[in-house]
């Protein structure tokens, strides 16, 4: 792997763009989810340098370069101004801001038992962060028509243990907003935590720009902690995410100090500890080159590619959008439609649309989350989602090797080699070899659909072991 003489940075770039090769785009609008474009290249223009620019600042030492204090003074303070206040951390992303926030609600709650109660619509960084922490989930169903959380459910979940209740604004799967203020008024003094990951950034341009958004943030009674994902529709370059706390208190459980060796002192206010400012720096620049004007702009363009995408999807026959989409997510599931299939006729055609499993109730479907580039192509993208109906229609469901989810659910995935696993996927037509290309997805998603949630997980752990090899 490792060259005898140094490269030179051509040939390096060169090889840099042909790894690449088989990656999904991450700017136009044909990639439906893990990446968020403004459309603006002038805007990734200032992001990158300035990320290029604070590239080799180490923020594990705000004495030594005050930049990064300055910095992110200005981003956590903007952050702050639209969502009620508060005192913040700016993170490498939403996981490790609900990362901080359990830490903080656990440590201030000093519970031997803890419990933190969320709604199986929560995003798993919370089942993370709890894994993580030694603290118990539990999980409260969520209405079946609406897709959201019912806060006297909630209240009912709650218990002497319980450290932290859990919202979203929106949840990732169906994009709709858990009842914030309802639950804020039946959490008697429990800390309570907003996951605004997706919506802290979005929902208050959507509101700007006409939409209906109830309140959500920190100047909601009850509400103690929110996440807002800058690397979401900050559309800043990843690893951008800030947590804010209304207590000051609350921010300083969520600091890590330790004097307990002979090196340098350790103060850190997120996981990580050496970190680059570079996502500091970009999350900086983006907003200075965006303003409240271009955020609006977004916004508009997102509201009105929703309301088209919505439209669309609603008459498309076979298809039906999940719930009322408060924001800018759209999931939609199949009636004699395999909406797996679909996927795969979509991403035929060049485009990517993300499966969701069936979970608690809630059916299998697509998501679709609409950025502000997305108006530009959503004609585009409903002629394929229709197409790729009509396809899925036609090749019927996806067909699975008789016996093959009673042969996987049975496995003792713990005990099988690598090899075997990789047997077993070649046998579903899936080549986990590098470089194989795109497997038709839909019988693996199909396969994984029908397993047991354990089991599903231990065969992705199972996949990602396998394909980074040793
Ligand atoms: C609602 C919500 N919370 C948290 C996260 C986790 O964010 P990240 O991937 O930045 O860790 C996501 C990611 O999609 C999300 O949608």
């Amino acid at each position: 792997m490792m060259p005898g003489a140094g490269r030179a940075v051509e040939d390096l770039l060169a090889e840099v763009a042909q790894l690449k090769e088989h990656d999904l785009p991450v700017r136009g609008g044909q990639v439906t989810a893990y990446v968020y474009d403004t459309g603006r290249p002038e805007v990734n223009d200032a992001a990158t340098r300035a990320y290029l620019e604070m590239l080799e600042v180490n923020c594990l030492d705000p004495t030594a370069f005050p930049s990064v204090v300055m910095m992110e003074r200005q981003v956590v303070g903007a952050v702050a101004d639209l969502l009620g206040g508060g005192h913040g951390i700016f993170t490498s992303g939403g996981t490790e801001s609900i990362m901080l926030a359990v830490k903080a609600a656990r440590d201030l709650a000093g519970r031997a038992r803890p419990n933190l109660v969320l709604p199986v619509t929560a995003h798993p960084a919370f089942h993370k962060a709890a894994h993580y922490l030694g603290v118990e989930v539990v999980a409260v169903p969520v209405d079946l028509e609406t897709y959201e959380v019912r806060a006297r459910d909630v209240e009912r979940a709650m218990d002497e243990d319980t450290i932290l209740v859990v919202a979203s604004a929106p949840s990732y799967p169906q994009g709709v907003i858990d009842p914030i203020e309802e639950i804020g008024a039946v959490v008697a003094g429990v800390p309570f935590h907003v996951d605004a990951c997706v919506g802290g950034w979005l929902l208050p341009w959507l509101r700007e720009a006409g939409a209906a958004i109830p309140p959500f943030d920190l100047s909601v009674p009850g509400v103690t902690s929110i996440s807002c994902d800058l690397h979401k529709f900050g559309y800043a370059p990843k690893g951008a995410s800030v947590v804010l706390f209304a207590d000051p208190a609350m921010r300083r459980k969520a600091y890590f100090a330790s004097a307990a060796w002979p090196g340098y002192t350790v103060i850190n206010a997120t996981v990580q500890s050496s970190r680059s400012a570079g996502p500091l720096g970009g999350a900086w620049a983006t907003l200075q080159a965006l303003g409240r004007e271009g955020y609006l702009e977004l916004g508009r363009a997102t509201l009105a590619a929703t309301a088209l995408l919505r439209e669309g999807i609603a008459a498309i026959p076979g298809l039906r959008v999940l719930g009322e989409p408060a924001a800018s997510l759209v999931a939609f599931a199949g009636d004699g439609i395999d909406v797996f299939v679909l996927a795969d006729e979509a991403r035929a055609r060049g485009w990517f649309l993300q499966p969701q499993l069936s979970y608690a109730g809630i059916p299998a479907n697509l998501h679709i989350t609409v950025t502000g580039v997305t108006l530009s192509g959503v004609e585009a993208m409903l002629k394929v989602i229709a197409e790729s109906a009509r396809a899925a229609r036609e090749r019927g469901p996806a067909v699975l090797p008789g016996g093959l989810v009673e042969l996987v659910a049975g496995l003792d995935l713990e005990a099988l080699d690598d090899a075997t696993f990789a047997d077993l996927a070649a046998s579903v037509g899936v080549d986990l070899r590098p470089g194989s290309g795109q497997p038709e997805m839909a019988v693996v998603n199909a396969v994984l659909d029908a397993l047991p949630v354990a089991v599903r997980e231990a065969v992705l752990v199972r996949f990602l072991s396998v394909i980074y090899g040793t």
